[in-house]
């Protein structure tokens, strides 16, 4: 009995921390409902001695009536299990283990040798909130390995061996990762039906532009997109017209062409830096007119990009490491009074050949103050 108090303590601490619990069983569900918000922190209350691999010792009870209730009644051999968290990471594993509890809202198996997702093995965990696959050696998903699941909101494939997006992947996701394994190719309707994805990390694959096929993102609804340290020569054009994020640096993008962004508009922050280009076509930043802040820093950049004066939210622009050789006195600031709606709160233009002090004052009128300009090289 002290040791079932002594865990429930703990877990109560994790989630909502002055709710006076009126029963066990309410206790339980306040937990479990919590879960849907707040499962990350699901391994940092197993620290203690009688530890929550076998927390209730129903047999040898100190105190009278233990608690009437049984919420893990099996648990994968060498896993933890409670409140609906099955917690199977570290363990050398080759394969999903089996006994999985129906009821499973996140199941943790990440830093195993898992390397196939077999059609049976997630079979029935229809409950299943979050599944954490990443630092495996997965290469290949069954088409029908999440047929079970509608409540799937976060899945976590990085660091494996993917050569291509699994396919009906659930809708109901919100997030998925899958960085660093080897996807040369998204194929046609990946994601489809994916209406509430937040969420879409594919950033260290050997991508490249051929690799994302037609409609490769149709019918999907997401806001923040990594594709970073991939193979893209130029930027995606058949990305969701939804994001509102959009990372590509480290990649070999050579220029910002007048159509690239076109379908972008809702656009607030576009990550370029580390990549090769040479020149902002003019008029491609008019179609993301809520941009609030754009990285372009390490390319090869001539100039500072025309069209900057005329974005009304622009507060921080990088251009640092380029090659721009001359700054003009209206290159960030409109001659327009009062289009400027938001103040610049971050211009890097260190590491250009450009001369600092030649570059009028007046050219910086329109930031909130001398620290949110970096001019000299003070990298060097
Ligand atoms: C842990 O459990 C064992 C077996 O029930 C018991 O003998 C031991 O005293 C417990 N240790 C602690 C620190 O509670
Ligand atoms: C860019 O295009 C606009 C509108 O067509 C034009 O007014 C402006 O002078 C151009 N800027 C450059 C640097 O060519």
């Amino acid at each position: 009995m002290r040791e079932c108090v002594l865990f429930y303590f703990l877990a109560l601490c994790s989630a909502k921390p002055f709710i006076l619990p009126p029963k066990y069983m309410a206790m339980t569900d306040l937990i479990l409902n919590d879960m849907e918000d707040d499962n990350d922190d699901d391994d940092e209350k197993d620290d203690d001695d009688n530890n929550s691999l076998f927390p209730f010792k129903r047999n040898t009870p100190i105190r009278p009536t233990p608690p009437p209730f049984d919420i893990f009644p099996t648990c994968p051999f060498g896993c933890q299990c409670y409140l609906r968290v099955v917690q199977c990471s570290d363990l050398g594993l080759t394969a999903i283990p089996n006994k999985i509890p129906y009821d499973t809202r996140l199941l943790d198996l990440q830093n195993n040798k898992i390397k196939e997702v077999k059609e049976k093995d997630l079979q029935g965990l229809s409950s299943l909130y979050a599944l954490f696959l990443n630092n495996n050696k997965v290469h290949k998903v069954h088409p029908k390995a999440f047929q079970s699941m509608k409540k799937l909101r976060r899945l976590y494939f990085s660091h494996n061996q993917l050569t291509e997006i699994p396919s009906n992947l659930p809708t109901s996701l919100a997030e998925l990762r899958i960085h660093d394994n080897k996807v040369k190719k998204v194929q046609k309707g990946a994601f489809k039906g994916m209406e509430s994805l937040h969420v879409l990390e594919m950033s260290a694959n050997p991508l490249e532009n051929d690799g994302i096929e037609p409609g490769a993102f149709d019918g999907l609804t997401v806001y923040h997109v990594r594709i970073a340290e991939a193979k893209l020569t130029s930027i995606p054009k058949g990305l969701p017209s939804s994001i509102y994020e959009l990372h590509l640096d480290h990649n070999k993008i050579s220029a910002v062409e007048l159509e690239d962004l076109l379908r972008y508009q809702e656009l607030k922050r576009l990550g370029l830096g580390h990549n090769k280009i040479k020149e902002v076509e003019n008029g491609s930043l008019s179609n993301i007119p809520n941009i609030r802040e754009i990285h372009l820093e390490n390319n090869k950049l001539k100039k500072v990009p025309p069209g900057l004066q005329d974005l009304k939210y622009l507060q921080v622009i990088f251009l640092h490491s380029n090659n721009i050789a001359k700054v003009e006195v209206n290159d960030f600031c409109s001659t327009t009074p009062k289009l400027k709606k938001s103040l610049y709160s971050g211009i890097s233009l260190f590491g250009n050949p450009v001369k600092y002090w030649e570059v009028q004052p007046a050219t910086f009128r329109c930031t909130l103050g001398r620290n949110s300009i970096h001019l000299g090289n003070f990298r060097k």
